[in-house]
């Protein structure tokens, strides 16, 4: 049984928190890599050698920055599959009684859809980067899993993109989500994930 005695809140084991907030800052640095080393490698105006403006600046630190969110994407992908065989495993704390079960239902459903995109959306940039044969990551060539195609490539990145812009807007939502909690319903919903409260087991 884990729930905290002075304020009867069915909170999250430390393990799920840990697992909950690594994945949380983790996502938060990976979306602004991808948003800007594209960015950078497409369309920032930098000059070549004749000193013409071209857009789209291929320099160290651009390759940097790709190598670190396919590195980034990998650990991501591999917290979020070891979370989910805990999630799936050991369950989650019983729903907070006083919240409307609708709104438990919504949130619920944003938690399994976060999930779903936290799989599909790495395994889709891997899978993107080995049509295009992109998989030199600091100078490590990392497995390819399918032939090469280029086209194929381009496509999976769309889809990568889209994906990846959806996981934005229900993390917005779930951030919404937890503020509406503590701020309007002023319920104890986001003391369940915090990480300092321990559960007396
Ligand atoms: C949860 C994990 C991941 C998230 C949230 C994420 C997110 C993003 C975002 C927001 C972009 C920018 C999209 C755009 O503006 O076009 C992007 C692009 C990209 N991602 Fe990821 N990504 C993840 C994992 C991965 C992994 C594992 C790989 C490869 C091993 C990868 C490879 C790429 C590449 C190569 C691009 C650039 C595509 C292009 O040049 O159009 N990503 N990603
Ligand atoms: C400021 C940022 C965040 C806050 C305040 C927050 C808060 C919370 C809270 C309070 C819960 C428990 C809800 C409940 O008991 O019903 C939760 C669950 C969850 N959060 Fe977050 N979260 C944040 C960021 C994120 C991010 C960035 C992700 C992933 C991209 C994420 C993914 C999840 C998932 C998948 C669950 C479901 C846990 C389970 O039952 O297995 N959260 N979050």
């Amino acid at each position: 049984m884990a729930h905290s005695s002075d304020t009867d809140v069915a909170v999250y084991t430390p393990a799920a928190r840990r697992y909950h907030w690594w994945v949380a800052a983790l996502v938060f640095i990976q979306v602004p890599i991808g948003l800007y080393m594209v960015y950078r490698g497409k369309e920032m105006v930098g000059v070549n050698d004749l000193g013409e403006p071209v857009k789209g600046v291929w320099d160290g630190l651009t390759n940097t920055l790709y190598s670190s969110h396919k590195t980034l994407g990998l650990i991501i992908l591999f917290l979020v599959i070891l979370r989910l065989a805990y999630r799936l495993t050991q369950g989650a704390p019983r729903s907070d009684p006083s919240v409307p079960p609708a709104l438990t239902g919504i949130g619920h459903l944003v938690h399994w859809l976060l999930y779903l995109l936290l799989i599909a959306v790495p395994i889709g940039g891997y899978v993107a980067s080995s049509f295009g044969n992109y998989l030199d990551v600091f100078g490590v060539r990392l497995p390819t899993v399918t032939l090469e195609n280029k086209e194929m490539s381009e496509q999976v990145y769309e889809l990568h993109e889209l994906g990846a812009k959806i996981l934005i807007v229900l993390v917005l939502l779930h951030i919404g989500g937890a503020l509406y909690h503590k701020l309007i319903r002023k319920d104890r919903v986001v003391e369940r994930m915090l990480p300092k409260k321990n559960p007396v087991a």
